[in-house]
């Protein structure tokens, strides 16, 4: 239990959709962590940052095309007052950011937490980009409607790193053992199922071999799947 919520690790969410919010995020490990206090989910609405009476928070493109861009100043200002406390860094979800790695969210799960702005529309003037110094963050080469499902990935990505949130610590252990490699494939009951019959090392009882196979295993999976995490992992070896 974490007792004092100031030293919580937090997520501070700009959206137009705080509906959205904490959607799965309260349920299963990540609500069972925000029930307890060991993080907090904090939504603010952009459109309470727009001055004018319609609150308007998004303009057509300078130049013509085709959708809306959101406007600076209002994003700016939410930014400012998401801003306040010190709390950062500040991270736009979009398909041109950088790609989303494990060694981010370790990154950002030693923090205090993270200031997170969901984009909608076609996209998001650069200048407050550029002036906030935002560090812009993609979850893959394909592209959502918008940054709240990437949000949500995100931020479970960083929850279940906060201590006392997985349930056996091993798990985390286990994913250092194979650290830049896939994950091995797992077995249970039954032994035999369909007429598929579970790997005969994993029922031998022997831990360095299974440990070994395993290890076998996971480089096998990497390299013919992706060699670019291979060729990291190895470089990283040597
Ligand atoms: N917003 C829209 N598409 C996205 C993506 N692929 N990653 C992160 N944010 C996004």
């Amino acid at each position: 239990m974490v007792t004092d919520v100031r030293k919580a690790w937090t997520a501070r969410i700009l959206t137009l959709f705080p509906e959205m919010f904490p959607g799965p995020l309260g349920q299963s490990l990540a609500g069972k962590a925000l029930e307890k206090g060991i993080w907090r989910l904090e939504t603010m609405q952009i459109r309470d940052f727009a001055p004018d009476k319609h609150r308007t928070v998004d303009d057509t493109p300078f130049g013509g095309g085709a959708g809306m861009v959101m406007r600076p100043d209002v994003v700016d200002a939410a930014l400012a007052a998401a801003s306040a406390d010190g709390l950062g860094p500040a991270i736009y979800l979009t398909p041109r950011g950088r790609l989303l790695t494990q060694e981010l969210v370790g990154q950002l799960a030693t923090g205090p937490g993270v200031v997170v702005l969901c984009g909608r529309y076609e996209g998001l003037d650069e200048r407050v980009i550029e002036a906030r110094g935002l560090i812009e963050v993609s979850l893959g080469d394909f592209v959502l409607s918008g940054g709240e499902p990437a949000a949500l990935a995100l931020i479970d990505a960083c929850v279940r790193l906060l201590p006392g949130v997985m349930g056996a610590e091993e798990t985390l252990d286990e994913e250092s053992f194979t650290a830049g490699l896939l994950e091995y494939p797992h077995y249970t009951r039954p032994a035999v199922w369909n007429e598929r019959a579970v790997p005969e090392v994993l029922m031998s009882g022997h831990h360095e071999k299974i440990k070994a196979w395993r290890q076998t295993q996971a480089e096998e999976t990497t390299r013919s799947r992706r060699p670019d995490l291979w060729d990291a992992y190895r470089k990283r070896g040597t």
